[in-house]
């Protein structure tokens, strides 16, 4: 089941996804006794992280249950401004009352793409309860390129990480000419929950084209198709080629 979010301002689509994220965490937390997210890079989650850090949600949280993991970082330092995980670090990790013991980074720094896929392959299968074979995140957060690309799962992979050979995957992405760390499409259709952003004029076609079922399968954000609750959050510019008949 898909539900779509939408709002006429950023900040207050943010507002919205961090009550219903805190309410979704509550839940959980309440039901297993924790919550495993995997968390965005890119700029349009930055706020939200920042709102999870402060009043009214950060007390809404029991952060002391939840575990945090990457949907997908660029290979680059840790201390690179591009690198996803310092941007979550500093806009929420470091603000909440989290046990750094239950946060998994998707390691960039000695070691390389191949060793760091792996390594984080092996995390997740130790961490997270194993459906079918395959570990099962209770959240997962998703941006939107342009080109339609989800976490790292860029047009120019086809197919790649689309197969479930693998939980994470190692990529020289074409069109970037930069290594990238990502969870594949399995891994994420079989999340609980799954919230996808995008706000901006910029993705207003791929949003189109991927809230329409009917709409021929050119991005990876097709791809997407999870056994459990999909929610779509995106502001008027986003929102602004879609019309009721091609939201199923
Ligand atoms: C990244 C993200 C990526 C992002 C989209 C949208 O490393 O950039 O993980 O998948 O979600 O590129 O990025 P923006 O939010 O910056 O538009």
């Amino acid at each position: 089941m898909s539900m779509l979010n939408v709002r006429d301002s950023y900040e207050e689509l943010m507002h919205h996804m961090a009550s219903n994220f805190s309410c979704l965490a509550q839940k959980n937390i309440h039901e297993h006794g924790s919550f495993h997210v995997a968390l965005s890079g890119g700029r349009t989650p930055r706020f939200f992280y920042s709102l999870l850090s402060r009043e009214p949600y950060i007390s809404r949280v029991n952060w002391e249950s939840v575990y945090i993991y990457q949907t997908d970082e660029r290979f680059v330092s840790r201390d690179n401004p591009d690198n996803n995980y310092k941007m979550i670090f500093d806009e929420l990790i470091c603000n909440v009352p989290i046990n750094i013991d239950n946060v998994f980074r998707m390691e960039t720094d000695d070691i390389s793409p191949s060793e760091s896929s792996v390594s984080y392959s092996s995390y997740l299968l130790k961490s997270l309860p194993v459906r079918n074979g395959f570990p099962q995140l209770d959240f997962i957060l998703l941006g939107i390129g342009e080109d339609g690309h989800v976490a790292s799962l860029f047009p120019s992979l086809a197919h790649y990480g689309l197969s479930d050979e693998k939980l994470v995957i190692d990529v020289f992405v074409e069109e970037l000419q930069k290594w990238r760390i990502s969870l594949t499409m399995p891994v994420i259709n079989r999340a609980k929950n799954i919230f996808v952003v995008a706000v901006g004029n910029g993705k207003s076609k791929v949003i189109k084209h991927a809230l329409d079922v009917s709409s021929p399968h050119v991005y990876p954000i097709q791809s997407l198709n999870p056994i459990g609750h999909l929610e779509w959050y995106i502001d008027d510019e986003a929102a602004s080629l879609i019309s009721d008949t091609n939201f199923q």
